[in-house]
């Protein structure tokens, strides 16, 4: 799915983070969407980051399906130098569990010579806002900048020796894994004008009826019969015309349709669904991992035939006689330039 999205401050948080580890950083805090952990992960703060303890701040989990949280929960907490704790809005103290993790996953710092020094990073609309007010509100405060430190960055003091650095919500450049274009669409971390809405709902309808538990709280919330007949275009539909969708001669406004679905699931009135699980998203992920081998493989081979000239004779004479395709020619070149 084309995401029309604009990393608005991805270079200068990026220069942010690239400064933080040269200055010193002992843990990074990611916090992620509990209803989709592996696609609201940013992969470029993994690079910018490489080889420091992670605390995953699985946030927003009063919408999340708590039983898939757990196993979120457990895939993190399974991984070397890595904790992960579940949280939402309603945690009115989340600094004490949040600095004990901290200092488990960095024993060897503390105390004023060694100060505990955290970074804070998740995509926009995470919810980094809110835990950091809460944070701010409840027994710290914010600094000024640091000298050699860019002003993007921000120094919360959490405790005498826990310094908390904050940097604006960080997108990248380009989904490879596709289910993580719509999850991060249907969830509401991408401005709506970025995306076709419809297209997101259908996916996500198509989504929830692989899932017997989620297809059942769609027949409820929209009373919905049996549905097994009806494609994905043809439930929305009817989910349009349960919710009173509609444009003139009885037609269903499929994207008004769209919008109600996607409102109802961010709002949760559909009841606590998660668009991932870590084997589904690991599935994914493999699958994005081959196409993008196949695709650079691709880009190769046609650089490598094009730097040879053609092999034989006919293919000489075949060359000298197709007129130049400038569309091919500039779709090789992006394929090059992207590979
Ligand atoms: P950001 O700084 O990461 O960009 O996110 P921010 O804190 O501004 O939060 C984005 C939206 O998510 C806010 O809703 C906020 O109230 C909501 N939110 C934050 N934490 C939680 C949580 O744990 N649970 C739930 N259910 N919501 C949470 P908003 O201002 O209404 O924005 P929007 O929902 O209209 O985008």
């Amino acid at each position: 799915m084309a995401i029309n999205w604009f990393p608005g401050h991805m270079n200068s948080t990026r220069n942010a983070i690239n400064d933080r580890m040269k200055a010193g950083l002992d843990v990074v805090i990611e916090l992620l969407d509990a209803r989709l952990p592996g696609s609201s992960a940013n992969p470029l703060l993994a690079q910018l980051t490489a080889g420091k303890p992670t605390l995953k701040l699985l946030n927003k989990q009063d919408l999340a399906d708590p039983e898939r949280t757990a196993l979120w929960l457990a895939h993190y907490n399974s991984l070397p130098d890595t904790r992960a704790i579940g949280l939402d809005a309603s945690n009115k103290a989340p600094a004490q569990a949040l600095i004990k993790a901290c200092r488990e996953l960095a024993p060897l710092r503390g105390g004023m010579v060694k100060p505990l020094r955290v970074l804070i990073c998740g995509i926009p609309n995470v919810g980094k806002s809110t835990l950091i007010n809460t944070l701010v509100s409840k027994r710290s405060a914010k600094t000024g900048d640091e000298p050699g430190i860019t002003k993007v960055e921000q120094k919360i003091v959490l405790d005498q020796d826990f310094y908390l650095f904050d940097t604006p919500g960080m997108l990248w450049p380009k989904i490879a894994i596709e289910e993580s274009g719509y999850n991060l669409a249907a969830s509401g971390a991408v401005g709506r004008n970025a995306f076709d809405e419809e297209e997101v709902a259908l996916e996500l309808l198509a989504y929830l009826r692989r899932h017997p538990a989620y297809l059942d709280m769609l027949k409820a919330r929209y009373k919905l019969g049996e549905v097994e007949g009806l494609n994905d275009e043809q439930l929305l539909t009817e989910i349009g015309r349960k919710r009173g969708a509609m444009l003139g001669g009885g037609r269903v406004n499929l994207q008004k349709a769209a919008e109600v679905l996607m409102y109802e699931f961010r709002q949760k009135v559909l009841g606590p669904i998660s668009l991932e699980t870590p084997e589904e998203f690991k599935a994914w992920a493999a699958v994005a991992e081959e196409r993008e081998a196949a695709r650079q493989a691709k880009a190769a081979a046609r650089k490598n035939k094009r730097l040879k000239g053609p092999a034989t004779r006919a293919e000489r004479d075949a060359s000298l006689a197709a007129p130049e395709n400038p569309e091919s020619t500039e779709l090789d070149e992006e394929a090059e330039r992207e590979g």
